[in-house]
């Protein structure tokens, strides 16, 4: 499949939930009051984080996957899915922001400095922000090693990311635990040697 093609269905695939939150917006505006449940806003805020975090996830799984089975085609959408994370991340900080708080910066602030849960997640937020500001051949060419450097800040963010859910736990705990060992899963594949594969297999 051409690169052009295979990008269009990454795109197409990564804004496959926002096409259907929208739908839900648009059925809740209509009159089908039960649609998104008895808090839409909340709804709309739990929505977009479990995607901004599905899209980490899928982010992080690119290179081991590619050095895995030799796929290095995929490490060409790596980038898009990293765009997609901060957007949702950022219609979630959005939602979190209009939806839950109307604005009321004296609170957000408060809020987000004295909540561990949503400390975790500014920082989650504030450490993709740089890294999708440089997500351009530009910025790559321009800060060389520094580039690789940084980006690897992707993975403290992970990390913030599945304490943020962690310590939401109410009831169900299977979910934020699952998210967790995968994020572990995904962030230990790079640091233990055993799980490495072969150079030749990467470079077929
Ligand atoms: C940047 C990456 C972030 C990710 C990946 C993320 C992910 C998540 C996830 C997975 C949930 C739980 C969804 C569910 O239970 O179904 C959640 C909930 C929530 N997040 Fe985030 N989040 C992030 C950043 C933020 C930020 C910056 C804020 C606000 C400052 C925030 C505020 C919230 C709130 C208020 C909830 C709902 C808590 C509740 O009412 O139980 N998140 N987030």
């Amino acid at each position: 499949m051409p690169v052009t093609v295979r990008r269009f269905v990454v795109f197409l695939l990564a804004m496959l939930p926002l096409i259907y939150l929208l739908q839900a917006v648009i059925r809740v505006q209509q009159g089908e009051w039960n649609l998104l449940g008895p808090e839409p806003g909340r709804a709309i805020v739990f929505f977009t984080g479990t995607w901004a975090f599905n899209l980490m996830l899928a982010t992080l799984a690119v290179s081991p996957t590619a050095k895995h089975t030799g796929w290095r085609w995929l490490l060409l959408h790596r980038r898009m899915l990293g765009l997609f994370t901060f957007f949702y991340a950022s219609l979630h900080l959005l939602a979190y922001s209009a939806l839950l708080l109307e604005w009321r910066w004296m609170e957000i602030t408060q809020e987000i400095i004295e909540r561990p849960y949503l400390t975790l997640g500014m920082l989650a937020w504030l450490i993709l922000l740089p890294l999708a500001l440089t997500s351009t051949k530009g910025w790559q060419r321009r800060l060389k090693r520094r580039w690789k450097s940084l980006h690897k800040w992707s993975y403290p963010a992970a990390a913030f990311m599945a304490v943020h859910y962690l310590l939401q736990i109410r009831s169900s705990w299977f979910e934020p635990v699952l998210y967790t060992i995968l994020v572990l899963a995904l962030l230990g594949l790079r640091r233990w040697p055993l799980l490495q594969p072969s150079k030749e297999k990467f470079s077929g």
